[in-house]
């Protein structure tokens, strides 16, 4: 490796990338990583992608994808043309030209940012960083990440950014199970350090996805994606507190929102349902939260907003329980309830902060004796929080298997659910999506939870 200072390097990694001569390396291979991974290696840069798990290298090598954005086929072609490739070996970052990292941000116990990966990640690039080589951080984090945590670690080897390579930072917005979008639809915003930096990140990405939005700074755009997911745990606690008071009222709130959005402006619909789940919503606002304190600023909304959704599992618990006492005079505690879906949203299998394991715990806290069908989760995973249920079982969705149950509880309402069988042989429903009534299948049977 050679690290004496080079001044045309950059000239020479500027050229590569506009000519679609990179090589590209993708560090963390999961959600966001593999569908980019793709979108790059479509736009014709040869890819490797760089996962600390063996298991991502060999299902790429076979074509055989993990991801549900990803098609196989997709994956199998690439890997064919010689396009895509990945590896465990992290030598191969000298090979890359551009290093984009997509490793996860989660909280720690005490609900502060874990910045581990992103630390490890960048002293592992600084073993093998070149005069010449573009890096952009994508894992979601608080303004300040990449000047103030990566780029320091990243210049420990004695090269510097701006003079010998490039840092920039780009907010990934995947959307699992979102059929309408993929990586290349979705603008992304683009940054770097300096402007030398945020004009090569911009070249790549515009390369790469339909279009990119270039912002002044890092930190503008690792704020545009906090932002985006604030606006969001903000919004959808907004509409859990109006399910509630309006419920008290006898006033549907799915019936409200309907007609809400038929305002052509001035309202946007978010949709309440038994809380919050995956890796972004329910942590990200976190980052911005103790980011704050180093300023003394309070940030309320955030607090309020976390405070409201995390209690939603304790509201659709409670729900569940008049309603059982109410229409069959049963106790919560000797009940047996069906659980359906336990993914945090629909048509994925990310059980990552699923409301569904929270309610699981609740209830069975309680005594109820609870089974679950979710087509996209045939066993649960073993999850460090939620080790007791871990290697449980989907049960099958049949007439028998419904009727044996006191209550069915609709958790997410994923497309490949059999709801009319449900609503058939079901004694009793609690419905946290309003799904049956999307689907006209209201009856009394069914309460809204
Ligand atoms: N999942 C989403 O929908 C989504 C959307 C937007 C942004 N994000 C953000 O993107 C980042 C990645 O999230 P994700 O959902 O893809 O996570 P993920 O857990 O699906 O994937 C992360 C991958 O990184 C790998 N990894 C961990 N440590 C590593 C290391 N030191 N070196 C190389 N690989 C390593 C893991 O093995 C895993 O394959 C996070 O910051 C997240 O907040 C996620």
């Amino acid at each position: 490796m050679s690290r004496q200072l080079d001044s045309g390097a950059l000239d020479r990694l500027a050229r590569r990338v506009i000519e679609c001569e990179a090589i590209v390396g993708v560090i963390g291979l999961g959600y966001v990583g593999l569908p980019l991974a793709v979108a790059v290696a479509r736009a014709g840069y040869g890819t490797i992608g760089l996962d600390v798990d063996p298991e991502k290298p060999q299902h790429i090598a076979a074509g055989r994808s993990y991801i549900g954005a990803v098609m196989s086929g997709d994956l199998k072609a690439l890997v064919a043309a010689g396009r895509l490739s990945a590896t465990t070996d992290f030598t191969a970052i000298e090979r890359c030209d551009v290093i984009v990292i997509c490793v996860p941000t989660p909280l720690t116990r005490h609900r502060t940012p874990d910045l581990s990966y992103i630390e490890t990640t960048a002293r592992t690039i600084a073993k093998y960083l070149r005069p010449g080589q573009l890096v952009v951080l994508e894992s979601t984090t608080y303004p300040g990440t990449t000047r103030e945590v990566v780029q320091p670690i990243l210049e420990s080897c004695g090269l510097q950014a701006g003079r010998d390579f490039l840092l920039g930072y780009s907010p990934e917005r995947e959307d699992p199970g979102n059929q309408s979008f993929e990586t290349a639809s979705i603008p992304k915003v683009v940054s770097g350090q300096g402007a030398q930096a945020s004009e090569l990140v911009a070249a790549f990405y515009g390369r790469v996805v339909k279009q990119v939005v270039p912002v002044p700074s890092c930190e503008i755009a690792e704020a545009v994606k906090i932002t985006e997911n604030i606006f969001r745990a903000v919004n959808i606690a907004l509409v859990n507190e109006l399910k509630i008071i309006f419920d008290a009222m006898g006033v549907d709130v799915w019936q409200v929102i309907d007609a809400a959005k038929t305002k052509p402006f001035g309202y946007m619909p978010f949709y309440p349902g038994p809380g919050l789940g995956g890796h972004c919503i329910p942590i990200d606002p976190y980052y911005l939260a103790w980011k704050s304190r180093e300023f003394d600023l309070p940030t309320r909304f955030i607090e309020l907003a976390g405070e409201i959704n995390t209690q939603m599992p304790v509201y659709v618990v409670r729900r569940l329980e008049e309603a059982l006492d109410r229409t069959a005079g049963m106790a919560l505690g000797a009940s047996r309830v069906l659980l359906i879906g336990l993914a945090y949203k629909k048509n994925v299998a990310d059980i990552r902060e699923s409301p569904s394991l929270r309610l699981i715990e609740l209830l069975e806290r309680r005594g109820a004796r609870v089974s679950y069908h979710d087509p996209f989760v045939p066993a649960v995973p073993a999850t460090r929080e939620h080790s007791e249920i871990g290697g449980r079982a989907s049960v099958p969705l049949d007439a028998a298997t419904v009727a044996a149950h006191d209550a069915v509880l609709v958790a997410t309402d994923h497309d490949d659910i059999d709801y009319a069988l449900i609503a058939a042989h079901a004694r009793l429903i609690v419905d946290t999506r309003n799904v049956f009534a999307r689907l006209g299948l209201s009856a009394g049977h069914i309460v809204k939870g």
